[in-house]
């Protein structure tokens, strides 16, 4: 699928081409007037100032689009390799092997596969010394395993489990470059098969009870670990996101429960077939095993030996990632996407406060609070940039109709089934809620809405900050919490970016919004980062066919924003295949980390190494100035 066709990439050196010569199409420069931060800009002026690049913010040139199987960057700028799928984590661990006969046993202790999201914990002594806690999210049986197909024993899933859950590493700075410490005592795999405990209100609840664990509180594992957070205390969140799709059944005939069937799992297990040979996944045999995951985990990349916990106050859906903010009275924040069509965004925020000076002091604080959804006015049907109001309605057990009449016992069950609470209470259902951060400048919240191919059907009209039908490029919503409080109830909303192909549709809504133009067009943002200076670094995972909708956009990319202004350009293009996701900087922002998953997920890639008849490694790339700058400056 991500073969590209020569006849394809003569139509992209034809675009690149004009756009370098300063073309902008008919459609990106017709229109009204529109506004942008605090200004009022033409929407040509707009398109011109964003040909000539006027943003102080962002220091670097706006880069061609790419279909080579490596990484494009600008002028002055270098990639390298931290880590790669299968890199032994301990001194003398077993290697990694490319033909696929790499065991069970051997993967529980190399850098796991497709890594994702990932956060840098600096160590407080030493500036040349980190650790990071990288997610792996899936695996791809066509490289994992020597046959390249399903599973075939016991033993090849708990290869596949092991390779998925999280990395944690050290790494050093040796003259400029940052480093992977193989042999470090920090180094450690927390895999699909890792104890794990599950605290907070749903802990001990008898749906999340099973043969093997009478308590409800010792789940076993982590995997389809997609985003992540960070905490002000120094603790890493991993989010699980796809888990349905690790679960099967043996019975052909199983009739799944409506709370089943809303997140998603089947009997076929969307083909991952670890059912098929652990019945732990088997639906038939234990069906709360599905109850013990979707949730946010919590990790201690500082103590080795620490059990993760699932923390199921913030809610039990496929997570993508977890942003933290405090209150103004100094409460923990975490802002949560649900990355299915039509599914929600949420807001965690906690009942204590931070304990800022003892951090120690905080490891249980995301199990008491309250969790609320999100619900979206109509906007202003601006058709460039629309914004409007939006409410965040609290999902507590006894509050907006969620009792038993509803189908909820406890506020167990509230959190266990968010998504069918979350619907009970009227949240507006989202184009796929993908990253979420939170801006150091300003506060202001934004969240990838990848693409929803579905909206217009299904009871998901289009509107407010869902605004077009048939949804294949995304949008970025950007919100304001009133007062600018973490804690306030309401928020003011409007679409930073609505991402879409200027050249072959010259009109709204499919060209995009006008800070889209041929130089920066991309599709399906998904990962975001910001770094101190307040840039907007956005990665996509979109379709890198080049062709039809998407012809000229090119591989998989990152971009960079000025949020004032809504300049983007595009900064970085990935190898053949590949998406581009998980972002963090090193403490002084001349390294930035950003992850290549799945390169070659369809064949076409032996991305890092380019070894004859090689196999593509997902890795973590690390990304400096040859001048020693600040990345992006
Ligand atoms: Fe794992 Fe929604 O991306
Ligand atoms: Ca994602
Ligand atoms: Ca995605």
């Amino acid at each position: 699928m991500n073969l590209l066709e020569e006849d394809q990439s003569t139509d992209l050196e034809q675009i690149v081409g004009l756009s370098r010569r300063g073309f902008i199409s008919a459609g990106a420069l017709c229109g009204a007037a529109m506004f942008l931060g605090g200004g009022l800009l033409s929407r040509s002026a707009l398109a011109s100032s964003i040909s000539a690049g006027t943003s102080q913010l962002l220091g670097f040139d706006s880069i061609a689009a790419a279909t080579a199987d490596s990484i494009s960057l600008p002028p002055g700028y270098r990639s390298a390799v931290l880590i790669s799928w299968g890199q032994p984590l301990q001194a003398n661990g077993p290697a990694f092997d490319s033909s696929g006969n790499g065991s069970a046993d051997a993967q529980e202790v190399q850098f796991g596969d497709n890594n994702d999201g990932m956060s840098l914990f600096a160590f407080p002594d030493d500036p040349n010394r980190a650790l990071m806690a990288i997610n792996n999210e899936y695996t791809n049986y066509r490289y994992l395993y020597p046959h390249g197909g399903q599973p075939t024993s016991a033993q090849e899933v708990r290869k596949a489990q092991a390779s998925e859950g999280v990395s944690v590493i050290e790494i050093q700075r040796k003259g400029d470059a940052w480093q992977f410490v193989q042999g470090s005592p920090f180094n450690r795999r927390i895999h699909g098969n890792t104890p794990i405990r599950l605290g907070g209100p749903a802990a001990g609840h008898a749906l999340l009870k099973t043969r093997a664990d009478n308590t409800g509180t010792r789940a076993l594992g982590t995997f389809q670990n997609c985003a992540n957070g960070k905490t002000p205390w120094g603790t890493y969140l991993t989010c699980e996101e796809n888990f349905t799709d690790c679960f099967g059944s043996s019975d052909p005939a199983q009739a799944f429960d409506p709370a089943q069937k809303r997140y998603g799992v089947v009997a076929a297990s969307k083909e991952i077939d670890w059912h098929l040979h652990d019945p732990r996944f088997d639906i038939a045999v234990n069906p709360n095993e599905l109850n013990r995951h979707g949730w946010v985990v919590e990790i201690d990349p500082f103590d080795p030996q620490s059990v993760p916990v699932k923390r199921t106050a913030l809610g039990r859906f496929k997570h993508e990632n977890a942003a933290l903010a405090e209150t103004l009275d100094g409460r923990a924040v975490v802002y949560m996407g649900d990355d299915e069509r039509g599914e929600f965004i949420y807001k965690f925020i906690s009942r204590d406060k931070i304990d800022h000076k003892n951090p120690k002091a905080n490891h249980d604080l995301l199990d008491q609070g309250t969790l609320y959804v999100a619900r979206f006015d109509a906007g202003d049907k601006n058709p460039d940039r629309p914004r409007g109001q939006g409410q965040w309605i609290e999902l507590s057990h006894g509050k907006n109709g969620l009792d038993s009449s509803s189908g909820f016992a406890n506020q167990a069950e509230v959190l266990i089934h968010a998504r069918l609470a979350a619907s009970a209470v009227g949240a507006t259902r989202m184009d796929r809620p993908e990253w979420i951060v939170v801006s150091p400048k300003d506060g202001q919240v934004y969240c990838t809405l990848t693409n929803n191919v579905k909206r217009g059907e299904d009871g998901q009209p289009a509107g407010g900050p869902n605004p077009r039908e048939k949804n294949v490029y995304g949008q970025i919503l950007r919100w304001k919490e009133r007062n600018n409080d973490h804690a306030a109830a309401a928020f003011d909303w409007d679409l930073f970016v609505v991402a879409g192909n200027p050249v072959v549709h010259a009109k709204t809504p499919k060209g995009g919004s006008a800070n889209i133009t041929p130089h920066n067009m991309f599709n399906s943002p998904d990962g975001m980062g910001f770094d101190d200076a307040g840039r907007l670094w956005i990665l996509t995972d979109g379709d890198a066919s080049n062709a039809g909708d998407f012809a000229g956009m090119g591989n998989n990319q990152m971009l960079c924003a000025d949020p004032a202004s809504g300049e983007i350009r595009r900064f970085m293009v990935g190898p053949v295949g590949c998406e581009v996701t998980g972002i963090s900087f090193s403490p002084d922002y001349k390294t930035l980390f950003v992850g290549i998953q799945h390169p070659g997920e369809n064949g076409g890639s032996t991305f890092p190494e380019h070894l004859p008849n090689g196999k593509p490694r997902s890795s973590v790339m690390a990304i400096s100035r040859e001048d020693g700058g600040i990345v992006g400056a």
